[in-house]
């Protein structure tokens, strides 16, 4: 995390379902205050068994402040999504709308799936970034600033699909990029970290003891541990990074459960 940036708030729950729980009211607030303030909210998702759990969270009825957040104002994108069809099973796409488009009133046409198995990535990474650049307001350094970014974290540390070793990581000018991944065998289409880090706020929600090395590199005072930790570029410049960890994940790192 940069110098410049505010460190990130980190909080600690004891279980998975209460990082979720956790997250999913932040989640709330944040989509409320945006649409207070500004009439719209600017939403990126992510994939992943870690966003799975948060999606189906926001959709349990008769959670708190359930009845008031104003999905009808949420603008939807994708911070990354994999090279299959949107009805695929391994599409971020697919999962988001089963476990959460589909089950509150977003409208549709403020859904915007990326087209990652478009024929041309590399085009369609170009329009995809246009699209943001229409909806999402930039201010007067250009770079379009959502209120929120949600991402979960792999074990190397990778965020959306920016994986270690990856041209994608060094991206300043482009805000969606397309690349190959080589320890996936695969193209992925993501944001870069000049469109994440111009976000409001960033929510990382991490649980599970596979992902308690990464934090502990992540949240260490030591600078060569996050040398090839993707989730170390991440340092919003003037908006604020939440990190939402269970036990488990912290394990490693000198943080506690909060009490
Ligand atoms: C993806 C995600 C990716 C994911 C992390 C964490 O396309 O898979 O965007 O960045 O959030 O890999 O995934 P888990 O929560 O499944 O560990």
């Amino acid at each position: 995390m940069s110098a410049q940036s505010r460190s990130p708030s980190v909080l600690v729950e004891d279980s998975p379902a209460q990082a979720t729980q956790v997250a999913a009211d932040l989640f709330k607030t944040i989509i409320c205050e945006a649409v207070d303030r500004r009439g719209v909210c600017h939403l990126a998702l992510s994939g992943g068994t870690t966003p799975h759990a948060l999606y189906q969270c926001l959709t349990v009825p008769g959670q708190v402040g359930d009845a008031d957040v104003p999905w009808r104002k949420v603008e939807v994108f994708f911070g990354d999504e994999r090279d299959v069809p949107h009805d695929h099973v391994e599409s971020n796409f697919h999962m988001a709308q089963r476990t959460l488009l589909d089950n509150v009133p977003i409208e549709p046409s403020r859904v915007h799936a990326m087209p990652a198995d478009a024929e041309d990535l590399d085009q369609a990474a170009i329009d995809y970034e246009r699209i943001i650049r229409r909806i999402v307001p930039a201010p007067a350094d250009g770079v379009p600033g959502f209120d929120l970014v949600l991402l979960g974290m792999g074990g190397d540390g990778h965020v959306a699909s920016l994986f270690p070793g990856t041209e994608a990581l060094s991206e300043r000018k482009k805000l969606v990029v397309a690349q190959h991944v080589p320890v996936l065998g695969r193209r992925r289409m993501t944001f870069t970290f000049p469109l994440l880090n111009a976000a409001r706020n960033v929510l990382l929600l991490v649980t599970g003891p596979d992902k308690a090395g990464a934090v502990a590199k992540l949240l260490g005072e030591e600078p060569t541990a996050k040398e090839d930790l993707p989730a170390a570029g991440i340092s919003p410049a003037e908006g604020k990074l939440v990190v939402i960890l269970d036990a488990q994940a912290a394990r490693l790192a000198s943080v506690k459960p909060a009490k």
